[in-house]
């Protein structure tokens, strides 16, 4: 990218291999995955105030989330070796965008997990942002870096046979995944998202759908412990009428809330942002591979139209995730 736009903005170019810093590895890339804050970058954050709008280097290589081979180690790494098949969440958030639309990227040893192996490259490097971005809401934070957007830490509530969970936006990247961790933990889910995906998300585990084309969630469910909102952003709020007292809302995209409101409601609105994890990324992994749960593609795409992908992001309605492919 030399400047901020729409997807045409994305060019196919060639640059030097990038060498690995201190604590690095290099990663011959087979698969980098679209994640919603690719286009917010893409586009240039209009909708942050300038005050606030991370600043972004030009020309910038776009990309956090991949899966490939180590091909280079800096000799303060231990972990991995040169062959390894590795998936990470790049540097986020402390970097936005890590140039993984590449070749080869550059990763901190800490950021990356070895590959499930009965996965393919494109499968496991869908799991990282959407799949920690789950697991960091639901099962654990695993860090305690303050949050910009809340001062109290956010804790995952716990989960069990008791528990039921309404996933909203439930069939996209944090959705599909977020239902089935819910699962895994025992919960009852019920799966709010457009009639077309009701068979896949019956498929993964859902108990109940809810097509929000044909009737408003918020108006047909009650007494829920904990919605896990995928969509979020101003319109969350109308779950908190869903919940139980004691129950918690987890607004993925910020909405604006009132802390007043909900003392009198009794339920927490608590939300985090994600951050790499080569640990989590292990434990996710292990969960794939015991085939308890399984990551979905939406559409994948040669490197090079990176463009066309990005056309099919802003299409919305996405059933998993969408993956470019590197030869
Ligand atoms: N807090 C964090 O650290 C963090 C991390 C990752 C992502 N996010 C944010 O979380 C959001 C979701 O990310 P994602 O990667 O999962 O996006 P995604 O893959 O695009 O999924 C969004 C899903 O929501 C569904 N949807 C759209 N409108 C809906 C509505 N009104 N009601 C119910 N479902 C609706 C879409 O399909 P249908 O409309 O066909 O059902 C789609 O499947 C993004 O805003 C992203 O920025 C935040």
């Amino acid at each position: 990218m030399h400047g901020f736009g729409g997807p045409e903005v994305l060019r196919l170019e060639e640059v030097p291999v990038p060498e690995p810093g201190p604590g690095e590895v290099l990663v011959r890339v087979h698969a980098v995955v679209l994640n919603p804050p690719d286009w917010y970058a893409r586009e240039g954050m209009p909708d942050i105030p300038p005050e606030l709008r991370p600043s972004f280097q030009l020309p910038l290589i776009p990309g956090t989330d991949v899966s490939g081979v180590v091909e280079a180690v800096a000799a303060d790494v231990s972990g991995f070796a040169v062959g390894d098949e590795v998936i990470g969440l790049l540097r986020f958030p402390t970097v936005l965008q890590s140039g993984a639309y590449a070749e080869y990227v550059t990763a901190p040893a800490s950021d990356l997990a070895l590959k499930p192996a009965g996965i393919d490259h494109v499968h496991a490097a869908a799991l990282a942002m959407s799949g920690l971005t789950a697991w960091q809401f639901l099962i654990e934070l695993g860090h305690d870096h303050p949050s910009p957007f809340q001062e109290a830490q956010h804790r995952p509530m716990a989960l069990d046979s008791g528990t039921t969970v309404l996933v909203n936006g439930a069939a996209g990247g944090v959705g599909h995944l977020a239902l089935q961790l819910a699962k895994w933990q025992g919960a009852r889910v019920i799966a709010v998202a457009s009639g077309a995906h009701e068979t896949f998300l019956r498929d993964l585990g859902a108990d109940e759908f809810i097509d929000y084309t044909k009737e408003r969630p918020e108006e047909v469910v009650r007494d829920i412990d904990l919605v896990l909102d995928a969509v979020g952003g101003p319109h969350s709020r109308r779950f908190l009428r869903t919940l139980k007292r004691g129950g918690s809302l987890y607004p993925v995209y910020f909405g604006q809330f009132d802390d007043e409101e909900n003392a009198k409601l009794g339920v927490t609105v608590t939300a985090v942002t994600v951050r790499s994890s080569g640990a989590q990324l292990t434990e996710l992994g292990s969960l794939v591979d015991a085939g308890r749960i399984r990551v979905a593609i939406d559409s994948t795409f040669p490197l090079a139209e990176a463009r066309a992908a990005h056309e099919r992001a802003a299409q919305g309605h996405l059933q998993g995730k969408i993956v470019l492919t590197v030869a």
